[in-house]
């Protein structure tokens, strides 16, 4: 087909701007082809760019020559249209679009370009696609009204977080991305040097390092809206490739920090989807959000709280319940209102579930008219029931819930539980966003595999002032960190740490973590230079940029709030990366592949 090569036309409107104060003007739109309705001697054809949809219509009466050649349009095809803006014949009236009273009555067209390949319809109704087909097609995927709205929601949120730190007088500065490994708890992208033979860079887990190095050098407040790469596991929302709001802040504490996000974070949902933040944010121990919520990202927007009941298992009768509490475990239990209408199909669900989490059965107990209905009931005095129905509140009709085992387990899947719970129940009320400031972390975990203490948030995160002076001689689980998580409903958004500013701090938690002298020299001796060159006390945190835009777009997949993302097997089906590479391009950079895997 002879495509119109040359448009020295410029457009006056956008698709979506068309209005009856318009009637009578001449316009010009270009766009796309959204669906073509040949009525006989009529052609109506919907004219889509990302601001919405302009009804133009091609007719003898028009002019022949434009109608002669809309007979070749097709979906998705880009054209340019001038005409006349008319009022529509009242039966074709659509008020359902903005644009629905009137209609471009076109004079002349030009076809810019064709698409042969469609996969799918460019619509956001329901369609049977699978998602190897969108991210393979993106361009096409993209193109969709929703797909762009997500997009342009997600540049109105960065210009939003801009604006907010400018004017709270921070610095946007650029750290590298070829640089050397930040220690995050992921595994490192590495780069191979072709001008160091034999040598890596690594990308960026975060800048940690460099915003604390900024902070020494005076800039006082730094944010940045910047890449991190972690070659770690794609479960749900995660990617090797994600964004981060990045901030560092001096002569500050956890309060300013906590305070001024919570404006950043109001600021962000007010401007871009119009919602409320409750201020202040609540804020609550990890100690209390664990032993209550059994996770440190508690979901609040239920309640159905972990209640401990270690001290009545002990002593009962139940084998089970008392022999975790002598290997050093606890017995928790959750009381679910209105649950004993629960069938044995749903107990065996839940019990399967908590398996997930290895605990090894989940007891029950249906709070009947004449007391306890439950396999376990003839283990417990009535003293030990009374005592269990009071700490969880149960009544007739109720129901309650047991996890017996190691603490970590019985946190683990009774935290996990009481979301399953929720969700089945119809518990969780989808249009509130509760968020909670998770505070006091630990500042160290012991990783059971290596045996070996690992930084909770990361190495250079600040002790308690009140175990700083004890903490070597002590358990190292139990030193508390100043370290802090932003969670919204059971997700952590962002967290941060007051930092760690003198030297010898620094160089006895690498001790603790097991790094030698000479470990911490080759790996951070920059970093631990620089301290010593006068770094000021400072601490700051970082937000996921896409798990934001995840909220604000409504949307359960991290996939759809990046233009072009990763698969969870850390491929881009679009560009087919990561790909081989040639033996010539191989050996400049000194590498051999062992052995390739097609
Ligand atoms: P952290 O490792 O907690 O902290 O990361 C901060 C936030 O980044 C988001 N995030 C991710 N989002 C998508 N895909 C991923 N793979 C991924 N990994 C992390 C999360 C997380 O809360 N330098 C510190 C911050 C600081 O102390 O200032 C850091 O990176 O939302
Ligand atoms: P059993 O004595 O193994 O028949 O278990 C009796 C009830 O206790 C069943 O409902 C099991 O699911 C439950 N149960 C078994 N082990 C545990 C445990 N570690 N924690 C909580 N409940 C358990």
């Amino acid at each position: 087909m002879e495509l119109d090569q040359i448009v020295n036309w410029q457009r006056t409107k956008m698709c979506g701007d068309l209005r009856s104060s318009d009637i009578g003007s001449e316009h010009i739109l270009m766009g796309w082809i959204n669906n073509r309705r040949d009525h006989g001697g009529v052609i109506f054809c919907d004219l889509r760019d990302y601001s919405g949809y302009s009804q133009v219509v091609f007719a003898t009466q028009h002019d022949t020559e434009a109608f002669d050649k809309a007979d070749k349009l097709r979906s998705e095809f880009v054209i340019a249209v001038k005409g006349v803006i008319a009022k529509r014949d009242p039966e074709t009236i659509n008020p359902k679009m903005v644009t629905g009273e009137v209609e471009l009555h076109v004079k002349e067209l030009k076809i810019l370009n064709t698409c042969t390949l469609l996969p799918f319809q460019i619509s956001d109704e329901q369609q049977e696609v699978g998602e190897k087909t969108r991210l393979k097609f993106r361009t096409l995927d993209l193109r969709k009204p929703a797909m762009q709205k997500i997009l342009m929601m997600r540049s109105k949120a960065a210009q939003v977080v801009r604006n907010f730190f400018f004017g709270n007088g921070f610095f946007e500065v650029e750290t590298p991305v070829l640089t050397k490994s930040t220690p995050e708890g992921a595994r490192d992208f590495l780069v191979p040097s072709r001008v160091n033979p034999g040598r890596f860079f690594a990308l960026p887990q975060s800048p940690q390092l460099f915003k604390q190095m900024l902070m020494v050098s005076g800039y006082d407040r730094y944010f940045q809206i910047v890449k991190c790469f972690r070659d770690e596991d794609l479960r749900g929302n995660r990617q090797p490739e994600f964004t981060q709001i990045d901030i560092e802040l001096s002569f500050t504490n956890q309060d300013e920090i906590l305070e001024l996000m919570e404006q950043m974070v109001s600021t962000l949902f007010k401007e871009t989807i119009g919602y409320d933040v409750q201020l202040p944010i609540q804020r609550m121990t990890f100690t209390e959000a664990v032993e209550k919520y059994g996770s440190d990202a508690p979901d609040l927007r239920f309640d159905l709280p972990l209640i401990d009941i270690s001290d009545v298992a002990a002593k009962c009768g139940f084998k089970v319940f008392s022999g975790a509490i002598e290997n050093d475990g606890i017995v928790k239990a959750i009381m679910v209102p209105g649950g004993d209408q629960m069938s044995r199909k749903e107990l065996d669900d839940l019990t399967e579930f908590v398996k997930i989490y290895r605990a090894k059965g989940l007891a029950y107990v249906k709070m009947k008219e004449d007391g306890w209905q439950s396999p376990i009931a003839k283990f417990f005095s009535e003293e030990e029931i009374a005592e269990i129905n009071k700490r969880t509140g149960a009544k007739t009709g109720d129901l309650i819930l047991f996890g017996a085992d190691q603490t970590k387990i019985v946190h683990d899947s009774l935290g996990n539980l009481r979301k399953e719970i929720a969700r089945k129940t119809g518990l969780i009320n989808n249009s509130e966003f509760r968020f909670v400031w998770i505070t006091e972390f630990p500042l160290f975990d012991y990783d059971e595999e290596a045996k070996s203490y690992t930084s909770s948030h990361h190495p250079f995160t600040m002790p308690n002032s009140e175990d700083l002076d004890r903490w070597e001689h002590e358990d190292p689980l139990k030193i508390k960190s100043v370290a802090f998580d932003l969670v919204l409903n059971g997700v952590e958004l962002g967290g941060g740490s007051i930092r760690i500013h003198q030297k010898d701090i620094q160089e006895r938690v690498f001790k603790l973590l097991n790094l030698s002298e000479e470990e911490t020299r080759t790996k951070f001796g920059f970093f631990t230079d620089a301290l010593d060159q006068g770094a000021p006390p400072h601490g700051g945190l970082a937000f996921g940029f896409d798990r934001i835009m995840m909220f604000l777009a409504d949307t359960e997949s991290i996939r759809d709030v990046i233009a072009f993302p990763k698969t969870q097997q850390a491929a881009c089906l679009l560009t087919e990366a990561p790909s081989t590479v040639d033996k010539t391009q191989l050996g400049e950079l000194n590498i051999a592949v062992r052995k390739t895997i097609s």
